[in-house]
């Protein structure tokens, strides 16, 4: 059992919102906090009992609200804190927990605590970020203290390091080993680093008290500079764990870390696979690898790259934290670029029955295009392209907006096969309504869930199709896929398995049991869950 970990997170499924693309209820063309609020009884009908809502703070926008300049106050396109406070308390009514971003290692340059900063006459936040001693001297070097650092912004005699654009100035967590040649390499326990702590303290415990059940941390691991072994940004986050589980026992920290086994350590209830980082090869090979993605119909892919890196990560941590296994995110391209329709459900169908957490990317579950050739907007490059409005109902901005088309946020796709919600909510056979019935019965089956044992019945290198067991003492569920073109046909050794107790879902799946062995041909492209005896 983990210690001090909320009940309700080993049966989340969460859903992740971009705020500004959701569903806009004011109709002034972006999507609103009140827009969430309207969707709530959609999130809960389809089975969802958690969302990750992207950064919702008052921000100029630069970085899509990565870059905040009040961290206490919804920016006004989304509503105002009322509305946020409404939206906590109508989900808590659905039993939805709602999650919010904390992008802890940054602000924009917006920011009073930087336009302060910036100052040449030193003040109370002058060490609130990193500058260096002056304005000739960059922050790269070359030892591990090397930090990117831009020049010529303001009228301080330095140069401040950035974490990401040059507009995200870093906040100043210190340097895990100062060089003692550089005076402006703070070690973490400066007065100026610790009030810097103080302040993300005092913004988590705001938000937990309004009733949030937690966050999602921006770029988690990057908090203290030259921490080759994230010791100290370790040290950071295990401290706010402490807090959340003395005050906030409920509520959980999810990391944008992408390595568990270290995130773990650091506190982080839940941690990703994402498409960048130590894992990230291993998450790419499942749909994001062009025709080499073990979900791709040429049927050239490898799912043991995945699963054996996932299964070890999974072990490794399973004591403490969970391991989020998202659809997709804001930061890469949908799924449904790399890989047809069809497989896109085939995909989904793996990660809802996996024994991480699974994310839902909104528009996942309709299965919506990645939108290629988009300008870019508010520093997304050719992440525009999975930022689109949800597409609600066909028609008009797809029922995201009822603004005049020019003026929405992002365009939506009128392309004929374009999915919406409306028309496939009336389909049981289409990819939302699969995708609702494979969540139910996650929820109704422990087994299928985070708690069931993974087993691999037929998981081989560079082979389809993928069949494994997800179960428990009191059930077994047998689940097979095989996303290529081709038909395959596996026979099954010694399982124990004796016969089908029930049909979940088949779309072209036969089992034979002889004697010992259970043959399975797969049509292709096509998926079964079954309940065994
Ligand atoms: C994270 C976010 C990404 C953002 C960056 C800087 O990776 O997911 O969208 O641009 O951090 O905050
Ligand atoms: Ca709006």
């Amino acid at each position: 059992m983990k210690s001090n970990m909320p009940e309700w997170v080993k049966d989340a499924i969460f859903y992740q919102v971009y705020p500004q693309s959701f569903y806009d209820a004011n109709n002034d063309g972006i999507g609103d906090i009140p827009g969430i609020t309207a969707k709530l009884d959609y999130l809960k009908s389809m089975g969802f009992n958690a969302i990750w809502i992207n950064p919702c703070f008052e921000s100029p926008f630069q970085d899509a609200g990565y870059d905040i300049s009040d961290f206490y106050k919804v920016a006004p396109r989304y509503g105002t804190n009322d509305n946020l406070r409404e939206l906590f308390r109508e989900a808590k009514k659905k039993h939805i927990r709602v999650c919010l971003d904390l992008v802890a290692g940054h602000t924009s340059v917006e920011h009073p605590w930087f336009k302060q900063s910036s100052k040449p006459k030193p003040n109370q936040y002058s060490n609130y970020y990193i500058w260096t001693d002056n304005a000739w001297e960059s922050g790269v070097s070359q030892d591990k203290n090397s930090v990117n650092t831009v020049s010529g912004f303001a009228e301080r005699n330095g140069n401040f390091v950035s974490n990401f654009f040059y507009f995200q100035p870093a906040l100043n967590y210190g340097f895990a080993k100062p060089d003692p040649k550089k005076s402006w390499q703070l070690p973490v326990d400066h007065e100026d680093v610790k009030a810097v702590r103080e302040e993300m303290k005092n913004i988590i415990r705001f938000w937990l008290n309004m009733g949030a059940s937690g966050f999602r941390v921006d770029m988690a691991s990057s908090l203290v500079k030259g921490d080759t072994h994230f010791d100290a940004t370790i040290n950071f986050w295990r401290e706010v764990r402490e807090m959340i589980d003395a005050d906030y026992p409920e509520t959980i920290l999810i990391s944008e870390w992408g390595d568990p086994e270290i995130s773990v350590q650091a506190g982080f209830h839940i941690d990703f696979f994402l498409h960048f980082g130590k894992h990230g090869d291993a998450y790419l090979s499942l749909c994001r690898k062009g025709d080499l993605s073990f979900f791709h119909p040429d049927g050239k892919g490898d799912i043991t790259y995945f699963l054996d890196d996932f299964i070890r990560q999974f072990h490794k941590v399973k004591e403490f934290a969970y391991i989020g296994l998202p659809s997709g995110n804001h930061d890469m391209k949908r799924m449904h670029s790399d890989i047809p329709y069809k497989n896109v459900e085939l995909a989904l169908a793996f990660i809802l029955t996996m024994p991480g957490i699974p994310f839902m990317y909104y528009g996942d579950e309709i299965g919506m295009k990645y939108i290629p050739h988009l300008l870019s907007k508010e520093g997304a490059y050719d992440r525009t392209g999975s930022r689109t409005p949800m597409h609600w109902e066909a028609g008009k901005n797809m029922g995201f907006s009822k603004a005049r088309e020019k003026d929405i946020y992002l365009p939506v796709d009128y392309s004929r096969d374009a999915p919406n919600v409306k028309t496939q909510e009336k389909n049981p056979d289409s990819l939302l309504s699969r995708v609702k019935k494979i969540i139910q019965l996650r929820k109704n089956h422990p087994s299928l869930g985070t708690q069931g044992q993974f087993s691999p019945l037929f998981a081989e290198y560079k082979k389809y199709p993928l069949i494994y067991l997800r179960s428990d003492r009191d059930e077994k569920f047998l689940i097979a896929i095989n996303p290529s073109r081709q038909k395959t046909e596996s026979t099954l050794r010694f399982t124990k398995l004796k016969k089908i107790a029930e049909t979940l879902i088949n779309t072209g799946c036969h089992l034979k049991f002889d004697k010992k062995n259970i043959r399975i041909s797969l049509d292709g492209q096509s998926y079964g869950i079954f309940r065994m005896d």
